[in-house]
C-alpha cells in the first residue's frame, strides 16, 4: 500500500518500511532524490545507494514520476526530520529534461505559468493554491451545514438573467449559420431545444430565493457564468459563486451572516493548511520586494489573515462611503482617475481607497443608490427625493475590492412589479419569481460570494486566473 507523504512528515514514528509513488523535484549528488506526491507542501528525501544501476539514476530526471520502496529513518540532513532508506526504486515515467516546460528555467514567472496552464499544478506555488481552495471549499460547506442550511442546485441552464445586467452566454442547439427566423427575422427560439431562449446562470440567486421561502436557510455553491468582456485581474467569464439566502432575514443579520462566514473560513484554512499560507506568504514577500516601498502591504499575508479572522469589518452606508472619498487628500489631489459624486456605481480605485487607505480592513458598504443596483432590492422606506436607495451590502476586502454582493430583497408586491417595470423586466415571465411574494411573502436576505475572490484574499495571489485551475477569460478557452 501506497503511503501519502504528508502522513510521513508528519508523523513522529520512524523504522518502519512504505512505499511512496510521486514525481522527482529534484536530484542531488546521484543520491538524494526529493519525491512530491501533491499531499502537502513539502516533499520527502529518498536515498538511494551509490551503487545503483547508472541506467536507472539517468532515468531520474526533475518530474519523472517515481515509486521508492524502503524505510523511513530519522535523517542526518537539515530542515527534515526524516527520511526514506530505499531499498527499491522504480522510474514508472521520464521526464525528458530538454523537453520539459519546467526544466527550462529556474523560477518560471507566473505568466510563463499561465501560458503551460496545463503543467503549473506541479509547482510549489500552484499545488498550495489549489489545497487551499479545495479546503476553502470544504470550510463553506462545513460553516453553513453547522448552522442547518440546506444546500441547493440551482440551475446552471435558465432562462432568466438574475442580475438583469444582460451579461449572458446563450444556450442553443440552433444551427448557426442559418437558424429559422421569425417573419420579422429576428431568430426564432421557439424552435430551439426548449422551445425558449436561454442561457448559462448568471446567478443561482432567483431560484434559491424560491427555495428559502420553504426551506428557510438555503446556500448554494456552483458555477456562475459571465460574458462581460473585462480583461482584469479581478474577473473571470467562469467562476464559482456562494449564495446563502435567508427567510426572515433583515439587511443587519445578512451584514452579520456574511461577516461570520468570512471569518469562519478564513480561520479553517489559517488551522488546516499553515504549511501552505506559510509558503505563499514568502513567495508575496519576494513579489513585494519588486514593489517600490510605498506601495508595499504592511502586513505579512498571515498575519493580514489573522487580523480580518479576529477583528470588527467597518460598516458605512454608501452616502458616508462618498463623503469621505470626497473629503480624502487623495482626491483633494485629484489622484482619482473617475469622478466622485453621489450616484456613482464606486471604482475598483474608490473601493481600495476605502479598505486600503482609510479604514485598512474590511468594509461594509450598505445602502447605494438604488438606480445602480438590480431590481430584486428592497427599496428604502423615507428617502430624500432623488436620492433613493436600496438594502444593498457589498463587502470589500483589502486588494480585491469587491468580495460579496447582496441585500435584503424586495418583499412587498407593488414595489417590486413597479421597479420590474420601470427596468423592462418581463413581470409575467417571471411569474414564478413573483409568486413567492403573492403567496405567503415575507422578508428575506441574501448575499454572493465570489469563490475565486475569495481564494485570491487567502492566498495573497493578485491574479484571479491564479486561483482557478481552468481560468475562463475573454479569447481563453484552450482546454
Ligand atoms: O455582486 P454580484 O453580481 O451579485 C449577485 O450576483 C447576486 N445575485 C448575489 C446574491 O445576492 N445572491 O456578484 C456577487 C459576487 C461579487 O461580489 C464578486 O465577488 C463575484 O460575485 N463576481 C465575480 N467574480 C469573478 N468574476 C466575475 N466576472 C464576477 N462577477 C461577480
Ligand atoms: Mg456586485
Amino acid at each position: 500500500m501506497r503511503t501519502k507523504i504528508k502522513e510521513i512528515l508528519t508523523s513522529d514514528q520512524v523504522n518502519y518500511s512504505v512505499i511512496v509513488k510521486g514525481w522527482v523535484r529534484s536530484f542531488r549528488n546521484n543520491q538524494f532524490i526529493a519525491i512530491n506526491d501533491g499531499s502537502c507542501m513539502d516533499s520527502v528525501q529518498a536515498v538511494i545507494d551509490l551503487d545503483t544501476d547508472e541506467q536507472l539514476i539517468r532515468k531520474i530526471g526533475n518530474g519523472a514520476a517515481v515509486s521508492v520502496e524502503g524505510t523511513v529513518i530519522p535523517s542526518q540532513g537539515k530542515g527534515q526530520k526524516v527520511e526514506i532508506k530505499v531499498t527499491k526504486l522504480e522510474v514508472l515515467g521520464e521526464c525528458p529534461g530538454d523537453e520539459y516546460p519546467l526544466q527550462l528555467k529556474n523560477r518560471p514567472s507566473l505568466e510563463f505559468l499561465r501560458e503551460k496552464a496545463h503543467l503549473r499544478f506541479r509547482t510549489n506555488t500552484f499545488g498550495a493554491v489549489f489545497r487551499v481552495r479545495h479546503s476553502l471549499a470544504f470550510a463553506i460547506h462545513e460553516f453553513f451545514q453547522k448552522r442547518g442550511f440546506v444546500y441547493m442546485h440551482t440551475p446552471i441552464i435558465t432562462a432568466s438573467d438574475a442580475e438583469g445586467a444582460g451579461e449572458m452566454f446563450r444556450v442553443s442547439t440552433l444551427p448557426f449559420d442559418n437558424p429559422p427566423r421569425n417573419e420579422d427575422g429576428s431568430v426564432n427560439f421557439e424552435e430551439d431545444f426548449f422551445g425558449k431562449s436561454t442561457n448559462l446562470t448568471v446567478s443561482g440567486q432567483l431560484e434559491a430565493e424560491l427555495a428559502a421561502m420553504a426551506l428557510g436557510e438555503v446556500y448554494t455553491f456552483g458555477p456562475t457564468f459571465r460574458a462581460e468582456n473585462s480583461n482584469t485581474a479581478r474577473h473571470l467569464a467562469e467562476f464559482w459563486m456562494v449564495e446563502p439566502e435567508v427567510a426572515f432575514n433583515t439587511l443587519k443579520e445578512n451584514m452579520d451572516l456574511a461577516e461570520d462566514f468570512i471569518k469562519y473560513v478564513i480561520r479553517f484554512a489559517l488551522e488546516h493548511n499553515r504549511a501552505d499560507l506559510e509558503f505563499l506568504a514568502t513567495r508575496l514577500i519576494d513579489e513585494e520586494k519588486q514593489k517600490p516601498q510605498q506601495e508595499r502591504s504592511e502586513m505579512g499575508l498571515i498575519e493580514k489573515l489573522e487580523f480580518v479572522a479576529n477583528n470588527d469589518f467597518e460598516r458605512i452606508t454608501y452616502t458616508e462611503a462618498i463623503s469621505i472619498l470626497l473629503q480624502s487628500p487623495h482626491y483633494k489631489k485629484k489622484k482619482f482617475e473617475y469622478e466622485v459624486s453621489w450616484g456613482i456605481d464606486m471604482q475598483s480605485e474608490h473601493e481600495r481607497y476605502l479598505v486600503e487607505k482609510h479604514f485598512k480592513k474590511p468594509v461594509i458598504v450598505t445602502n447605494y443608490p438604488k438606480s445602480i443596483k438590480a431590481f430584486y432590492m428592497r427599496q428604502d422606506d423615507n428617502c430624500e427625493a432623488g436620492k433613493e436607495t436600496v438594502a444593498a451590502m457589498d463587502i470589500l476586502a483589502p486588494g480585491i475590492g469587491e468580495i460579496v454582493g447582496g441585500s435584503q430583497r424586495e418583499e412587498r408586491l407593488d414595489k417590486l412589479e413597479q421597479r420590474m417595470k420601470e427596468m423592462h423586466i418581463p413581470t409575467e415571465e417571471m411569474y414564478w419569481y413573483l409568486d413567492t411574494r403573492r403567496f405567503g411573502t415575507a422578508p428575506h436576505a441574501g448575499f454572493g460570494l465570489g469563490f475565486e475572490r475569495l481564494v485570491l484574499f487567502v492566498t495573497g495571489m493578485t491574479n484571479i486566473r491564479d486561483v482557478i485551475p481552468f481560468p475562463r477569460t475573454p479569447k481563453n478557452a484552450e482546454f
